[in-house]
């Protein structure tokens, strides 16, 4: 018996990293996944290896292999038809659609007055545009199967304290909250909840980005602001991501809405 057993979630962000950890995390729990990723480069502004088609494929496959079925396919978080589609798709195919994963995010590094326009706008439209568009395309399938439900937006300790050099990243993560509480109070009617998480580093493309490391070599009087409280594993694992993730869509957290978990080793409190 799995915690997930017959229930369904939508992911974004699939290809790799967190998004495929938690999409394995809650296959193994029963879940059937509907999955979606750009899984190509998105923008000339990361300075870490972007995801590919391989990498999706490989979700999928390790999915299965672990006894899951997904439904995964390749769409942009921009596209809200596309995203409309894909929820359609797999709620024919698997019945309902209990939570929603709003994982899919891009990270990219600049001082605010040297950040050219379209690298701030492409990573709003991403990072908070995005998340909005996956909550509208995913809401009303769970509205209308009544089964009430679990959402769960990526945010960022970037999401409870501004980092610099992150202005894009961090008018986004912040913008997350907004969009969490509000989304809480308009579906508490419909027993979904609505919760925000926000990792520190966690051990993936982004979060071992070689441009973050360019920008402290640059500007070192910026490192006490990405301090953690805890310091014994300095960058978390995909699981630890999960483990919180799962909790939320759970029932053990049906207490739980409008919140914003902080899996920040302390660093918001620095
Ligand atoms: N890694 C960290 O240190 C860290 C820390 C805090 C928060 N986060 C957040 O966690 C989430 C997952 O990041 P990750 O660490 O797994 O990074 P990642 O780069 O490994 O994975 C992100 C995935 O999102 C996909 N994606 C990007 N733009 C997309 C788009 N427009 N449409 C659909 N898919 C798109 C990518 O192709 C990729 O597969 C992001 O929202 C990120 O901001 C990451």
């Amino acid at each position: 018996m799995g915690e997930f057993d017959g229930k369904v979630v939508f992911i974004t962000g699939i290809a790799r990293g967190q998004g495929r950890n938690h999409a394995l995390r809650f296959a193994r729990e029963g879940a059937s996944i509907i999955g979606v990723d750009i899984a190509r480069p998105v923008s000339k502004y990361i300075s870490y290896e972007q995801a590919t088609e391989d990498d999706f494929h490989e979700t999928v496959r390790l999915v299965e292999e672990a006894g899951g079925k997904i439904l995964a396919r390749i769409a942009d978080v921009r596209d809200s038809d596309a995203l409309r589609a894909v929820v359609d798709e797999g709620v024919a195919q698997f019945g309902r659609l209990d939570v929603v994963v709003a994982n899919a995010g891009i990270c990219s590094w600049n001082r605010f007055w040297e950040m050219p326009d379209d690298q701030f706008e492409e990573l709003i439209d991403i990072n908070l545009t995005g998340v909005f568009k996956t909550l509208k395309a995913a809401t009303p399938a769970m509205i209308e199967a009544g089964n009430g439900g679990s959402i769960i937006l990526v945010s960022s300790v970037a999401g409870l304290k501004a980092m610099p050099g992150q202005i894009n990243y961090a008018a986004a993560k912040f913008g997350l909250v907004g969009m969490t509480q509000t989304a809480a109070k308009e579906l508490g009617e419909y027993r979904i909840r609505v919760n925000s998480i926000h990792p520190y580093g966690v051990n993936t493309p982004m979060g071992t980005d070689p441009g973050a490391l360019q920008m402290f070599e640059k500007y070192p009087h910026w490192l006490p602001n990405f301090a953690p409280i805890l310091t014994e594993k300095p960058i978390a694992d995909p699981d630890d991501t999960s483990d919180a993730v799962l909790f939320l869509a759970g029932d053990r957290a049906k207490t739980i809405t409008g919140s914003q978990m902080a899996l920040d080793q302390g660093n918001s409190k620095v």
